[in-house]
This record gives C-alpha cells, structure tokens and sequence, in this order.
C-alpha cells in the first residue's frame, strides 16, 4: 500500500533527472549512482515564493562550488542547473508554496565502489520540486543537545554542502526517542554549532548571537538574516556560544530555507519563552517579506 503523503498533490510530480523530466514512480537513480554507493553528492534546498526562487545565485554558488571541491568531473553549467530547475517547476506549476531538492552526484559507476576513478560518464543532476510548508510548527519548537558532533573542517568541512549525512541523522534519532522536535548539535570544542537541519541563533538584552560557521553550514539563510538584521540596525555577533547561554537566551531561533525561522521555546528542558520573542518575530517579518522580493523570476529564462 502506497503511504500517505504529507501534501497529497506531490503523488503527480514530474522529477528531472539525469536530462530527464520522469513521473516520480519512475524518477530512479542507477545502483550505480555516486550517491547509492558512497552518499557521493551535494545538494541545495531551495524555496520558491510569489513566482520567484529566493537567493537562487546563493544557492548555485554553494552548489557548484561544493561539486569543484569535491573534485567531481562533467558538472552541468550554471546555465543548465538552472534551466533545468525552471523546466522542473514550470512542468508542475510551482510557482508558490514549493521547495526544491537539488541534487548533483558524482553520477553512474562503471562497477561498485567508492574511488572517483570509477566515474567515467560525469555527474547526475536531480531536481526534487514538492508542494511544502515550512516544516517546523511557526507556533515553535522543543530541542535536546545531542551527543552527536558536528564535524569540523578536520574531519569533513561543513562549507561541503554534501550527502554524508549521518552525523546529522543520528542526531535527529536521538531527538525522536527523546520527543522533541530536533537535536541541537555542539562541535568538537564543545560550542553550539547548528541543529540537524538548520543553523540557529540566540538573543539576548537585544542582541543577535550565532555561532561561527566553522563547524555548521554556512546557510543561505542564515546569512540573509544577519544582513536584514543589520540593515535593522541590530547588532549581530557571530562567537563561539556555549549550551548555559543557550539555556539563558532571551530568544532562540533557527534558520533554514525549509522551515525558515522557527522559534525555539525549549532546550534541555530549560524554557526559553513561550511563545516568539519580539526580536525573533522582527526577524521572521523581515526575512518572509525579504524572500517574496527579491527573488529570481521564475519565468526569466523563456
Ligand atoms: C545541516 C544544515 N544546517 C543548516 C541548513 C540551513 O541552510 P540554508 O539556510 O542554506 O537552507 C541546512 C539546509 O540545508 C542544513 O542541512
């Protein structure tokens, strides 16, 4: 029996993949694929609103800088992830309210393995476009600190969007058995690094703090509000945050193009608020009315 489907308007998508637009029954990956044999691949999420694609030369950047340092071989042109982006949501009439999973592997192995040698026919583009909310409750959110690391850039650098994401996975595990809504990650010094799945940010007496982006993504979103909350006129300092001024934050919030920004009302038990603080609610109407402005036109390239 085929599950429900948290939106039940993406059981008719069309997915491209490698070149192709496939219903998503038959939008596959080769066994052979990088990303089945090694998690060999990097990716973006991307939002679109109003039309637009928010902070898509952002997100290609990433993107295709991740894939040179990855070294990988055959990498569609900037041009091309784009066109093939904007097929994608054309060919399913997205023009509000969808993400975008954008994924480029290493592509098809000509046996098993893992050494890059074994590429010979380039990389493989897949472009996920879904009908989806935010993904945290905008009401706010309850975290545990997981026991799991983020890496650091002597394990595996963080500034690789990649798919090795185990660390992050074990993490969310972790949040699960302990009935939260997601695992606050720490690094290897033992400072707040990001959540699982998105990068966060403290406030207190009326400043903004987020960790150094050493061991977390250096997200798009992110970024975006420490320019808006600039602009504001707010300070924004980026230091190293330990978990007692997690616990003794006036606010806390997180960032991500998936869930945007979502209050955190609770770590480790220790009650942040009740509901947004004002300066993460400024935040939250800066960013939406940010990101229905100033995007990329969908319709740019026809
Ligand atoms: C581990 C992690 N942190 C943070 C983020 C948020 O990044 P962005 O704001 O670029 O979506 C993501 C999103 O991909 C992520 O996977």
């Amino acid at each position: 029996m085929t599950p429900a489907l948290p939106d039940p308007r993406n059981a008719n998508i069309l997915v491209h993949v490698g070149g192709q637009l496939l219903p998503r029954d038959q939008a596959k990956v080769s066994v052979f694929d990088s990303s089945v044999q090694g998690g060999d691949a990097v990716w973006e999420g991307l939002r679109v609103y109003d039309g637009r694609v928010a902070e898509l030369e952002a997100h290609l950047d990433r993107l295709l800088d991740s894939a040179k340092a990855m070294a990988f071989e055959g990498v569609p042109s900037r041009s091309q992830v784009e066109r093939a982006l904007f097929d994608t949501l054309e060919a399913n009439s997205m023009f509000d309210g969808a993400h975008v999973r954008l994924t480029l592997t290493r592509g098809e192995k000509i046996t098993s393995g893992m050494n890059p040698r074994l590429n010979q026919s380039g990389c493989c583009l897949i472009v996920l476009a879904e009908w989806k909310a935010p993904v945290y409750p905008g009401a706010g959110i309850r975290l545990i600190s997981s026991a799991i690391r983020r890496n650091s850039p002597q394990c595996v650098d963080s500034k690789i969007h990649h798919n090795n994401l185990i660390n992050n996975i074990l993490a969310a595990i972790e949040a699960n058995v302990a009935g939260v809504d997601s695992a606050l990650m720490l690094d290897v010094n033992g400072f707040v690094s990001e959540t699982n799945d998105t990068n966060v940010f403290l406030a207190k007496k009326g400043v903004l703090y987020t960790p150094h982006a050493d061991s977390c993504l250096p997200g798009i979103t992110r970024a975006m509000v420490i320019k808006l909350a600039r602009e504001d006129g707010a300070t924004v300092v980026e230091k190293n945050l330990s978990l007692t001024e997690v616990y003794s934050a006036d606010e806390m919030f997180t960032t991500g193009t998936m869930g945007e920004l979502t209050p955190v009302l609770e770590v480790d038990g220790r009650r942040i608020g009740e509901q947004a603080g004002e300066l993460t609610g400024r935040m939250q109407a800066l960013h939406g009315n940010f990101v229905r402005k100033n995007g990329t036109p969908i319709k740019s390239l026809k």
